[in-house]
């Protein structure tokens, strides 16, 4: 693979901020973008030079495969800053691996670590002044590749392009989540690409997902296609359960993400000597422990929300509420992992990185 230096980075510096216009008290998420974005081409069978520019809207041509065959991966990661103007990512090589593998499998070239990480770091360094410290304050960044051949035969582009745009995001307190276990629908499948964040993952799920709100839930834990018997993940969330003081999670696959949040939560776990346990979890069997009172919670966990607890589950037109317990496994590791975020604890695995 080739490689480049932050020096070989073209820079178009922005004339003006539009930070001044921000009212960072209240952010709606994902649509007020930084000044700048980070652009890197595919032609000619190579990586083009990198380039960053002031953030703005691009021309591409109607045909890009993009538009009509959905070739387009992304990932979801953030930047923070501690109480010293420090700025943060965390785990950052997994997503630059995750996006790799989504992209092997939609047939994107991948795209080098080198110019991942110059192209990053020297992004959020032109823009650090809209990481804001703060628990839970934090930058929202998303790298993608979009394929943008101008060409509508139904083969694999040989023009893509790798961009990473960035949004401030203010800590959020969503609320308890209510969801609806899938019972028809499915998200992904053996053998698909469920594992990829690739876009159309996601377009999938928006009509599944808007029948449930029209019966007041707000997303989907979806369950395995071939049998609807087995609890997965939820729309852009894995699913833990606690099961008396036990943790379970089902394991990844090819159906589902391997989330950086849950494998962080896994190794705290295991650090904070809670069992954990990693396996197939049924509907049935968590159906049973709500009804005999062992099932004490349920939460999501993701890099957008951190951790979303959830207060209500539907399956098979059967309601069951979660009890309000104290010490919840979800706070105590909300609290874990933003301490960890945000520089305020020990970072025993080395999962901080610091933007230099
Ligand atoms: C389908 C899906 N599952 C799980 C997650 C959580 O992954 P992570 O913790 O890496 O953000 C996400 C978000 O990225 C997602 O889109």
């Amino acid at each position: 693979m080739s490689s480049i230096s932050s020096k070989e980075i073209q820079i178009e510096r922005a004339k003006t901020t539009k930070i001044d216009q921000v009212d960072f008290n209240n952010i709606d998420f994902g649509r007020i973008f930084t000044d700048h974005m980070f652009v890197c081409d595919f032609k000619d069978g190579k990586w083009q030079t990198p380039k960053i520019m002031p953030y703005q809207p691009m021309t591409i041509d109607p045909s890009a495969r993009v538009f009509h065959y959905g070739q387009a991966v992304f990932e979801g990661m953030k930047a923070y800053k501690d109480e010293a103007g420090k700025v943060w990512l965390f785990r950052p090589e997994e997503n630059h691996a995750r996006i790799n593998k989504s992209a092997a499998r939609l047939a994107i070239p991948e795209f080098p670590k080198d110019y991942f990480f110059n192209g990053l770091h020297t992004l959020l360094n032109l823009d650090k002044d809209w990481v804001k410290p703060g628990m839970g304050n934090s930058l929202y960044i998303r790298p993608f590749v979009i394929a943008t051949e101008p060409a509508i035969s139904a083969s694999p582009a040989s023009e893509y392009r790798f961009m990473i745009i960035c949004s401030p995001a203010k800590a959020y307190y969503s609320g308890k989540v209510r969801v609806l276990f899938a019972e028809k629908f499915s998200r992904s499948a053996d053998g698909g690409v469920g594992f990829a964040k690739a876009a159309g993952n996601y377009a999938a799920q928006f009509h599944p997902t808007n029948l449930a709100k029209e019966q007041g839930y707000q997303q989907v834990v979806w369950t395995d296609a071939n049998t609807h018997e087995y609890l997965e993940e939820a729309g852009t969330m894995n699913v833990f359960f606690r099961v008396n003081d036990t943790l379970i999670t089902a394991p990844t696959n090819d159906r589902i993400l391997d989330g950086i949040t849950r494998k962080s939560i896994i190794q705290l776990a295991k650090d904070n000597h809670i069992d954990v346990e990693v396996r197939r979890v049924s509907v049935k069997e968590i159906k049973d422990a709500a009804r005999n009172g062992s099932l004490k919670e349920i939460f999501g966990a993701g890099t957008a929300a951190v951790i979303s607890p959830i207060s209500t589950f539907e399956h098979a037109e059967e309601v069951f509420e979660l009890p309000n317990v104290e010490d919840s496994f979800a706070s105590i590791f909300k609290e874990k992992l933003l301490n960890i975020q945000h520089n305020l604890s020990e970072d025993l695995h080395n999962w901080r990185q610091e933007v230099k």
